[in-house]
């Protein structure tokens, strides 16, 4: 090839690229405050939600569409110094009542000097107790970071910086309930739980610390809208990768690693909890120790 075809070659992909792009949500006109209205600061056009916490309430939005099935990109900056007592969240829910279904992430304040938690955990048909808890492998104050719930009819996954931590298989076929018929919206607030949330409860919101702050921003939202019952997936010929994703080789590789060296808690390996037998979706891992 010439170099202008060349030129011209790269030029087309890019357009390509551009085009395919989904184009982040704005914070102004695509989601509404559920809580603490006046401690959500919208800034840069739209771009970026920063929430807060003081000593009166912590703050929560949500988008006002609703979805079955989709990838959810959040850039998310998580307050510096002690935040103890604090939880930030990133979570999927469809309404809360009867047999709900929920995804979540949510991230645990803590000491000084001492690492934020990430605890997930899911609901099908309300029932949950499914939480596994890792700690990150970066300062999560220091920087934007990109976390994801990829949600499809065969698995959910959560990824942070693009790295998949943790895997829900639909087991449908065994009996597990799995999300897939009831419309959910992405909920994100920061809110206190000096209750539990920080090394069991024992240490506590610093409210002369207030009030603590968690920036969100470009969150990028590709799928399936439900208006009136209808999926605007419904009538797509081409899927999206994120609809069919599976974890190749390497992103195996990369939950394992992640599995090994920064998960802090894993109920299917909490025996003492369920003494009476694990929960059957467990079963798999257990047949296949990746250690
Ligand atoms: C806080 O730090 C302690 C000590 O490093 C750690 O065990 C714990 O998992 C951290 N997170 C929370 C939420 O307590």
């Amino acid at each position: 090839m010439s170099k202008v075809c060349t030129i011209i070659a790269v030029a087309l992909s890019c357009l390509v690229v551009v085009a395919l792009a989904v184009p982040p949500l704005n914070f102004n006109n695509d989601v509404t405050m559920y809580f603490g209205n006046h401690l959500g600061q919208v800034q840069d056009n739209g771009n970026t939600m920063a929430l807060n916490l003081d000593q009166q309430t912590g703050s929560g939005f949500n988008t006002k569409n609703e979805y079955i099935f989709g990838r959810f990109d959040m850039q998310l900056k998580l307050m510096k110094g002690f935040s103890a007592g604090t939880v930030t969240t990133f979570y999927l829910t469809s309404p809360i009542g009867q047999a709900h279904d929920e995804v979540d992430f949510e991230f645990l304040g803590n000491a000084t000097f001492q690492p934020f938690t990430v605890h997930t955990n899911v609901f099908s048909e309300g029932k949950g107790n499914r939480e596994q808890q890792f700690h990150l492998w970066f300062d999560p104050t220091a920087e934007f970071h990109t976390y994801t719930i990829l949600w499809n009819s065969q698995r959910i996954i959560w990824m942070v910086d693009n790295i998949p931590i943790r895997v829900f298989e639909n087991q449908e076929s065994i009996g597990v309930p799995f999300p897939k018929t009831k419309p959910q919206r992405i909920f994100c607030s920061l809110w206190e739980a000096s209750a539990w949330a920080t090394q069991g409860g024992n240490v506590k919101v610093d409210w002369s610390r207030a009030p603590f702050t968690a920036h969100y921003k470009n969150f990028v939202v590709d799928a399936c809208v439900i208006t009136n019952g209808a999926s605007s997936c419904a009538n797509n010929k081409n899927k999206q990768p994120w609809q069919t994703y599976t974890l190749d080789a390497d992103a195996k590789a990369k939950l394992e690693n992640v599995q090994k060296k920064n998960m802090i808690y894993n109920y299917c390996t909490d025996t003492k909890r369920f003494a009476q037998g694990l929960p059957p979706e467990c079963k798999p891992a257990q047949e296949h120790p990746s250690a």
